[in-house]
């Protein structure tokens, strides 16, 4: 018979696992309230990627003389800018929508709810956008309502100017000065591109370091690069209040050696992101859920059987190809196949210069007292980086006892392509000792990573031996 799938949710979860659910021969029913693609493809990874790129060749601009090149002037058109970027976005999400009618998905616009949820049939209730009811009938539901941008509770917090990242990205103007409330991925990344745009940046974290779940050696070697960029950051302080002043707006930080003020013309809240589990009749239909999000098992199945919860929303990585994953690892099981999905999941961040990271850092190792052993290869060792002019930043990686890799740290140049090789490498649980064995092209960024592998047994040829025998 065929099954009927109900998914809740247009974003890189949802419509994802819509598309492998139906490849496989299920129904689908797809309900979302905004434009399809979500998050990431509206307001998140896409279109902050389209501005990455401005700020990039903004700052190769900025380079040129150091190639050669004399550039007299160049100025930012913000008009073009947006218009560039909300390109890229139309374009995408016009072919997720063409993707949803070539696999006969039938999309419902509108606000759908957990009707009533009995072993053999579901039911979810669309509210559509012209305000009629409807109710949809399926076998599964995979719940895939992804997060919202949490604002903190603090005082000022409602002036004109504070911004969140759903906001900034819009910009119309380049502000002068930005001042960014959280130190994490999204603060950083903002940073960087109105860094590079000439606005004056400061980051305030309240934890001890900015990026706290990278591993601490690359942060630590990013800090200077920060501050050679004027990026001016403060850990270790929590921001107390917001005042507006005339045009500016006063934020009032309690920092580690006392309070003080900053100023900016903006002030972006970058402290992190909620699931959206409210409005979705949770507590009727007896799904548990935290502040974290949906509960679920490792198949990612809620506490109703045949009810699914996957991406931002069960909060396990808020990160858009972790849900596209568990949507296809879902959709598979649904359908009968049996998908042990994995948990090794990349993590970018797009700065200057990028950072990529997969498994474990040293900090982890260490409290969890597991032996390893660490190398690093500097980009300013590899040609292909200095012929870029981008000679800053290393490779990381982690090995354990057992001479297989399970850490790799990126900083620099394309970090977030070079990751891959290690995604490779660990699913296969290559040894070190394999890694030799298999050529890298000569000159390419790849070789730091062959290098940062042979230098765990002391073999990176382009490297001071760290002992002699
Ligand atoms: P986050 O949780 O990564 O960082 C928020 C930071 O704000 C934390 O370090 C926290 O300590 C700090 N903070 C909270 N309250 C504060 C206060 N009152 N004063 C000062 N600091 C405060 O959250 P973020 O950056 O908002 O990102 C949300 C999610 O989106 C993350 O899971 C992230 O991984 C994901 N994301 C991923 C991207 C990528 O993969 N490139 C890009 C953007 C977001």
């Amino acid at each position: 018979m065929e099954k009927k799938i109900i998914i809740m949710g247009g974003g890189p979860g949802g419509y994802v696992a819509a598309i492998r659910a139906a490849q496989l021969g299920a129904k689908v029913t797809l309900i979302e309230k905004e434009a399809l693609g979500g998050t990431c493809l509206n307001k998140g990874c896409i279109p902050t990627k389209a501005l990455y790129r401005n700020a990039e060749l903004v700052n190769n601009l900025k380079a040129s003389e150091d190639f050669g090149i004399l550039v007299d002037n160049f100025t930012l058109e913000v008009n073009k800018i947006q218009e560039r970027k909300n390109g890229i976005v139309h374009q995408l999400v016009s072919g997720v929508e063409q993707l949803m009618k070539a696999n006969n998905i039938e999309v419902r616009k509108g606000h759908g709810v957990l009707y009533s949820c009995e072993e053999n049939i579901k039911k979810v209730k669309i509210t559509l956008d012209d305000g009629r009811e409807e109710i949809v009938e399926g076998d599964n539901i995979i719940i895939a309502t992804g997060s919202h941008t949490f604002i903190p509770p603090i005082q000022g917090v409602n002036n004109e100017g504070v911004i969140t990242s759903d906001d900034i990205i819009n910009f119309k103007e380049i502000p002068k000065s930005l001042v960014i409330i959280g130190g994490g991925v999204i603060g950083m990344e903002f940073g960087a591109i109105f860094n590079s745009f000439g606005t004056k940046v400061t980051i305030v974290e309240a934890l001890p370091s900015i990026l706290n779940m990278v591993d601490g050696e690359i942060v630590k070697r990013l800090n200077p690069m920060l501050r050679k960029k004027d990026i001016e950051v403060h850990t270790g302080a929590m921001v107390k209040s917001i005042e507006k002043h005339e045009d500016k707006l006063l934020v009032n930080v309690e920092g580690k050696k006392g309070e003080f003020t900053l100023e900016g013309e903006k002030v972006l809240i970058a402290t992190g992101r909620k699931p959206n589990i409210q409005g979705l009749n949770l507590e009727e239909v007896n799904i548990e859920y935290d502040k974290k999000g949906i509960k679920t098992e490792d198949n990612y199945e809620t506490s109703v059987k045949g009810i699914y919860a996957i991406g931002d929303v069960n909060g396990k990585w808020m990160l858009a190809h972790a849900a596209s994953h568990q949507g296809v690892e879902v959709a598979e099981r649904i359908m009968g196949i049996d998908n042990q999905g994995s948990t090794l999941i990349p993590n970018c961040i797009f700065i200057f210069p990028e950072i990529a990271s997969l498994g474990a850092t040293e900090e982890q190792l260490k409290a969890e007292g597991i032996n390893y052993k660490t190398s690093k290869f500097l980009f300013g060792a590899n040609g292909k980086a200095l012929a870029l002019g981008e000679g800053e930043g290393l490779i990381k990686v982690i090995s354990d006892e057992d001479n297989k890799i399970i850490g790799v740290h990126i900083l620099g140049p394309h970090a977030s392509d070079l990751i891959h090789e290690g995604v490779v490498i660990m699913n296969k649980e290559v040894k070190v000792e394999d890694i030799k064995h298999m050529v890298h092209a000569h000159p390419t960024l790849s070789e730091a990573f062959y290098e940062a592998v042979l230098a765990l047994n002391n073999e990176a040829i382009h490297a001071v031996p760290s002992r002699r025998k």
